[in-house]
C-alpha cells in the first residue's frame, strides 16, 4: 500500500472524505454503544507538538488506545528536535519505528518536510496553514445535525488564518459556498482564494456575509504564535465579532461553530458561543470520532 499523508483536506479525494465522515459517525456510534473495536492493535502514533494543545492532544492520544493502539506525546522540549536534529532524519527514525506520525507546528513546510522523509502517514495537526483535522470534525457536526452541506452556505467572520482557509478547502472537497468577512490586511492567502473563486468570497461586511448562512463560524483573533499582536488584532478585528445580532442575519436554523478555544467578548459573544445554535460541545468532542476513522483509513485502509 503507497503511504497517504493528510497534510490538507486536499490530500484525500471527495469521496475518500465522505467515507471518513459516514466512518466518524459510525465509530461513534459503536463507542456510544460500549462495543470495543481495536483494529490498531500493537500500533503506535507518534505525536510532535511544537504548539499547545487540549482537544488535539487528548482525542488522538484517546483515539488510539480506543482503537487497541498507544500514542506517545513528544514535544521539541524533550526531544532532540529541539536541539537541532533535522527533520529529515527525524522523520526517517520514528517511521522506523511507529505506525503513523502526527504533527502541530509552525511553518507549513516544516510537515511537508516530515512527510517527505516519513515512510509512515504523517497527519497535520495545525500548521500556521492549515488545521485539516477540525475540519473532519466540524463537517462531521454539520452532517449530524443537518445533513450533506452540499450546496450550503458557511459564512465564516474573523481571522483568514489557518482555519479559515482549510474552510477554503473544504468549500471545495464538501461542495458548499464560503463566505469569508475578515478586516483588510487578514485575507485568507490570494492563491487559495484565487483558486476557489467559485464558490468563495471575501466580503468585509459580517451582516452581509452571514445573511441567509446554514452556519456560521469563527475562531480567536490572536492565534498561537501572534500573541504580541493581541492589542492589535482586538482593535482590527473590533467589528468582527460573532453576535446574536450576526445570528439574527442567517437563517434561522443556522449553526454556530468555533474549533475552541474561544475568547468570549472577543471574536464571540458569550450568548452565542453559550446559546441554543452553538454546536460546539458536539464539535470538539466529533475530534475524537472523525480522527479514529481518520487513523484507522490510513494506517489500514477502508475497512469492509
Ligand atoms: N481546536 C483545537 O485544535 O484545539 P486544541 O488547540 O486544544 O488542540
Ligand atoms: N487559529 C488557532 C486555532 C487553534 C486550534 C491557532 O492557530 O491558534
Amino acid at each position: 500500500m503507497t503511504v497517504r499523508h493528510f497534510l490538507t483536506l486536499k490530500d484525500l479525494s471527495k469521496a475518500e472524505l465522505q467515507y471518513v465522515l459516514e466512518r466518524g459517525i459510525e465509530l461513534k456510534k459503536r463507542h456510544q454503544n460500549g462495543e470495543v473495536y481495536e483494529p490498531l492493535k500493537n500500533k503506535s502514533l507518534a505525536m510532535i507538538f511544537e504548539k499547545s494543545s487540549t482537544r488535539t492532544r487528548i482525542s488522538f492520544e484517546v483515539g488510539m488506545t480506543q482503537l487497541g493502539g498507544h500514542a506517545i506525546f513528544l514535544s521539541p522540549r524533550d526531544t532532540q528536535l529541539g536541539r537541532g536534529e533535522p527533520i529529515e532524519d527525524t522523520a526517517r527514525v520514528i517511521s522506523s519505528m511507529v505506525d503513523a506520525i502526527m504533527v502541530r507546528t509552525f511553518e507549513h513546510n516544516i510537515i511537508e518536510k516530515m512527510a517527505e522523509n516519513a515512510s509512515v502517514p504523517v497527519i497535520n495537526a495545525l500548521t500556521d496553514d492549515y488545521h485539516p483535522c477540525q475540519l473532519l470534525a466540524d463537517m462531521q457536526t454539520f452532517h449530524e445535525y443537518r445533513g450533506s452541506i452540499a450546496g450550503k452556505t458557511v459564512a465564516w467572520i474573523g481571522d483568514g488564518y489557518n482555519m479559515c482557509q482549510s474552510y477554503i478547502n473544504a468549500a471545495a472537497q464538501y461542495d458548499f459556498n464560503l463566505r469569508i468577512a475578515c478586516p483588510e490586511g487578514f485575507d485568507p492567502r490570494q492563491d487559495l482564494i484565487d483558486q476557489h473563486a467559485d464558490r468563495v468570497q471575501i466580503i468585509r461586511d459580517s451582516k452581509a456575509a452571514a445573511a441567509d448562512a446554514d452556519l456560521i463560524v469563527t475562531d480567536v483573533w490572536a492565534s498561537m504564535g501572534q500573541e504580541e499582536e493581541q492589542r492589535l488584532r482586538q482593535r482590527a478585528f473590533a467589528d468582527y465579532q460573532v453576535t446574536e445580532e450576526i445570528m439574527a442575519c442567517a437563517k434561522p436554523d443556522a449553526l454556530f461553530m468555533h474549533c475552541l478555544p474561544a475568547h468570549r467578548g472577543e471574536e464571540v459573544s458569550a450568548g452565542v458561543i453559550d446559546g441554543p445554535q452553538s454546536v460546539v460541545w458536539d464539535e470538539a468532542e466529533n475530534r475524537l470520532h472523525a480522527q479514529k476513522a481518520l487513523l484507522e483509513f490510513l494506517i489500514n485502509g477502508k475497512s469492509d
